[in-house]
């Protein structure tokens, strides 16, 4: 039997607190949690699990008993019962597509809230196919991507629909999203992540063809809509005045927003239009960076397609556990440019929501936008279950504890 939320022993559980992004979550959460937080470490090693404490404990000496809880991401009576007596759970063991699954079933039964940090499109499908409808009547919110994919994208898009139907009326019929200057590294998770994708997509033509599709994650993927394939190629956009070129995380986040839209009642419209790219400077210089990075990006798509390229790339990135240094994190940021275009009603009203991040994206951000999600999901009152979206599910709510948190979503008229 399920005990109710409100008995369980633990508000939060960080599950793959030993992994480096998971160390950074439950630092986050050692530096920002409200007093009285009952929380608990997890993951397969309670060796290393120990030692995380130990490092949380020179942070604040009350954390050197923090409860350990131990289990591998394939046990699922293990993971039942960690399931079981927490309100919130949030994982950070990826490749999620081969450690994620189970944890997500045992969260969906038991009514507990899940966040994640995947940007890996094929589990997130997996995901609403296998559960959606019974988180729905469990009450668990399954909220994936909420990290640096797909935050920025996802709540910055509401956040300027919020303003244009506040402002004008009604919410932008086209929307396109900018990732723009950045500063950061990449960890050996977020590596094995990526080529566990491409790896599999080039074996498997359904997985293309999903990967392709801009409404993968809609409730019926078949259903088609207004916006076709991710924008290639280098073009200047007149909007933002800068050069753009592809994004590699449109792929998630594009789909993401695209969910959310349908999970909000299409909020922006049935006919809404969103795209996503990467942004470079407005001269010919920015020209010249564009078409580097694209060219650059093409190449290691293509090459990390082969295999022998693929087992020397595995070498020579960062391994499990391995990414950037403290200064490297310190010195990042990040900033997104959302571009809100055909103000239906209020004819060529135009404007911005800048989102932006003073840590780097991937790690220093991430950690304090997932444990911001974990924090908020204790929040009352509670929306209802389902597998959601950051909009969807938390919504302006998480803007406002991300813009306490230090970052900025920030709309102004063009
Ligand atoms: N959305 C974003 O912006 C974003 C940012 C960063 C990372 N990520 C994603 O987050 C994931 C983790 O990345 P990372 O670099 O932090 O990885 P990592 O350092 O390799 O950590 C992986 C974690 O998973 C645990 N784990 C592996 N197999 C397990 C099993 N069978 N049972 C229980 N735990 C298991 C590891 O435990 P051990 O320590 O015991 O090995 C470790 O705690 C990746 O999927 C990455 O793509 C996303």
């Amino acid at each position: 039997m399920t005990t109710a939320r409100k008995d369980r022993p633990f508000d939060i559980v960080v599950w793959g607190a030993t992994g480096f992004t998971g160390a950074l979550v439950a630092e986050y959460l050692a530096r920002h949690r409200p007093e009285g937080l009952r929380w608990a470490l997890g993951g397969r090693n309670e060796k290393k699990l120990a030692a995380v404490r130990e490092r949380l404990a020179v942070v604040d000496p009350s954390l050197s008993e923090l409860p350990l809880l131990v289990g591998d991401s394939h046990d699922k009576e293990k993971l039942a019962d960690i399931a079981g007596k927490t309100r919130v759970i949030v994982s950070t063991v990826g490749p999620f597509a081969e450690y994620g699954a189970e944890l997500v079933a045992a969260c969906v039964d038991a009514g507990t809230d899940y966040a994640d940090i995947t940007g890996e499109p094929h589990f997130v499908r997996e995901m609403i196919d296998r559960h959606h409808e019974h988180a729905k009547e469990t009450g668990a919110r399954i909220v994936h991507c909420s990290g640096y994919d797909s935050i920025p994208s996802d709540l910055g898009t509401l956040t300027l629909q919020e303003y244009a139907k506040e402002h004008f009326g009604a919410p932008f019929r086209e929307v396109k999203c900018f990732a723009g200057e950045s500063k950061g590294g990449v960890s050996g998770g977020t590596i094995a992540s990526m080529m566990l994708i491409v790896e599999k997509a080039t074996k498997d033509r359904d997985l293309r063809r999903m990967l392709g599709n801009p409404y993968a994650l809609a409730p019926d993927p078949k259903k088609k809509g207004p916006d076709g394939p991710d924008p290639k190629g280098v073009r200047y956009d007149a909007d933002l005045g800068r050069w753009t070129g592809p994004f590699v995380m449109a792929a998630i986040n594009s789909r993401v927003v695209r969910r959310s839209n349908a999970l909000l009642d299409y909020a922006y419209g049935e006919d809404f239009h969103y795209s996503e790219a990467m942004s470079f400077k407005a001269g010919p210089a920015g020209m010249l960076t564009a078409a580097a990075v694209s060219g650059g990006l093409a190449l290691a798509m293509g090459g990390l397609a082969l295999a022998p390229i693929r087992e020397l790339a595995k070498k020579k990135l960062p391994g499990p556990g391995e990414g950037p240094s403290k200064e490297a994190r310190e010195s990042g940021f990040f900033k997104t440019r959302i571009i809100g275009t055909d103000a239906r009603g209020a004819g060529g009203k135009r404007a911005v929501c800048t989102v932006a991040g003073t840590n780097d994206p991937g790690y220093g951000e991430t950690a304090k936008m997932l444990g911001e999600t974990a924090l908020g999901l204790l929040d009352e009152p509670r929306g209802p279950g389902g597998v959601l979206t950051p909009a969807s599910s938390l919504g302006m709510h998480l803007v406002e504890r991300l813009r306490n948190a230090g970052m900025t979503f920030e709309v102004s008229e063009l």
